[in-house]
């Protein structure tokens, strides 16, 4: 494959977070029991069985990184191992077959290096979003699991998540609605859950919120997380708390952040049982972190009707969420040495 080393003329500092064609996204299938080795195809659409259990029953799951532009020109992705893991954990709960690591890392780093025009400049603040997804496919009418499966990886560059700047203060609204059942699929990143979940956002939205947060469905008391992201919440003594909840995503940016804070920061990590009305007015500082989301500050929480705000009006980052967001950033922006082993270098090849 002959590659384009010339980037693309886009105004990187203006994208959005949507959609944009890229030249090449990678696919493999899995068949009477074997994933085929995988290509890089140039067309956006698939072209699916109408009885294709992804469309009728949900059996599908996907997955969300960003590669990024260090100073010196290296495409960095961030703990790409940990999302092949977490597809293979969702592929067990949903009856596909696993993609193996081995697939997933090279699905992805083909993609990255097939479309390498399209990934934004350091600096730019801009970063190429990385979506594999695992879908079943094969011919079906009955509620069982597909015979056959692909797994696809398609990029997008992308801008920040919920503004035009990096770090942008953001809203919640308490939802009535539940996400997830105790024991049911919302630790996995599953399409079933998100559908579900639009009518909450579009909810939120309507109170002026930018995102849905979730208390846990079997008590309406403790916090789940939002929509897209998980939630953390510093707290006095130094504390920096997460929800526990087996019906949350485990975030990568969390477990990251999570460390950042205890090794660079000295906070104490708390990771429990956070019940929101009783613990809100302790609440120094919350923050919403995911991929798309990196770190958002979150300045005020919907709750019964009555909004929360956690910071004087006109100072709108707290000092943990901006020394979180600052050095995790650095870390996945290849700007400052990585202690933790956490970035993954595409080779980009001649
Ligand atoms: C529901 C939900 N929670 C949390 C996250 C954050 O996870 P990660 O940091 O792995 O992107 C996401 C995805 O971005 C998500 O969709």
């Amino acid at each position: 494959m002959d590659q384009a080393k010339t980037k693309k003329s886009l105004n990187w500092a203006e994208l959005g977070f949507q959609y944009r064609y890229t030249d090449y996204r990678f696919s493999a299938t899995w068949r009477d029991g074997v994933w085929s080795e995988g290509e890089l195809l140039t067309s956006r659409t698939i072209s699916v069985h109408e009885g294709a259990p992804a469309l009728h029953y949900a059996q599908q799951c996907f997955e969300g990184l960003k590669a990024q532009t260090a100073p010196d020109g290296r495409v960095l992705l961030f703990r790409p191992e940990l999302n092949a893991e977490r597809m293979r954990q969702a592929a067990g709960r949903l009856l596909i077959p696993e993609v193996p690591e081995e697939l997933f890392l090279r699905g992805v780093e083909e993609a990255v290096r097939a479309n390498y025009a399209w990934i934004p400049p350091h600096g730019s603040g801009a970063s190429l979003y990385i979506r594999p997804m695992l879908i079943g496919v094969g011919e079906n009418l009955g509620l069982k699991p597909a015979k056959e499966f692909e797994f696809r990886v398609f990029v997008s560059p992308v801008g920040p998540y919920y503004s035009e700047s990096g770090l942008a203060v953001i809203s919640l609204a308490v939802s009535d609605i539940d996400r997830a059942a105790p024991a049911g699929t919302g630790a996995y990143k599953v399409g079933a859950n998100y559908a579900g979940g639009l009518l909450a956002t579009r909810e939120a939205q309507s109170h002026g919120a930018n995102e849905a947060l979730y208390l846990d469905s079997a008590s309406h008391r403790f916090i789940d997380e939002a929509g897209s992201a998980n939630i953390l919440v510093a707290m006095d003594g130094n504390r920096l708390v997460t929800p526990s909840s087996a019906a949350v995503l485990p975030s990568v940016t969390r477990r990251s952040l999570m460390s950042i804070a205890e090794q660079e920061l000295g906070l104490t990590i708390e990771h429990r049982s956070i019940e929101l009305r009783k613990e809100i007015d302790q609440f120094l500082e919350v923050g919403a972190c995911g991929t798309a989301a990196v770190l958002a500050p979150v300045g005020k929480i919907l709750v019964d009707g009555q909004w929360h705000h956690f910071h004087d009006e006109g100072k709108s980052v707290g000092p943990v969420m901006q020394q979180l967001y600052d050095r995790l950033v650095s870390l996945q922006r290849g700007e400052r040495e990585d202690a933790y082993g956490w970035t993954h270098e595409v080779v980009m090849g001649d």
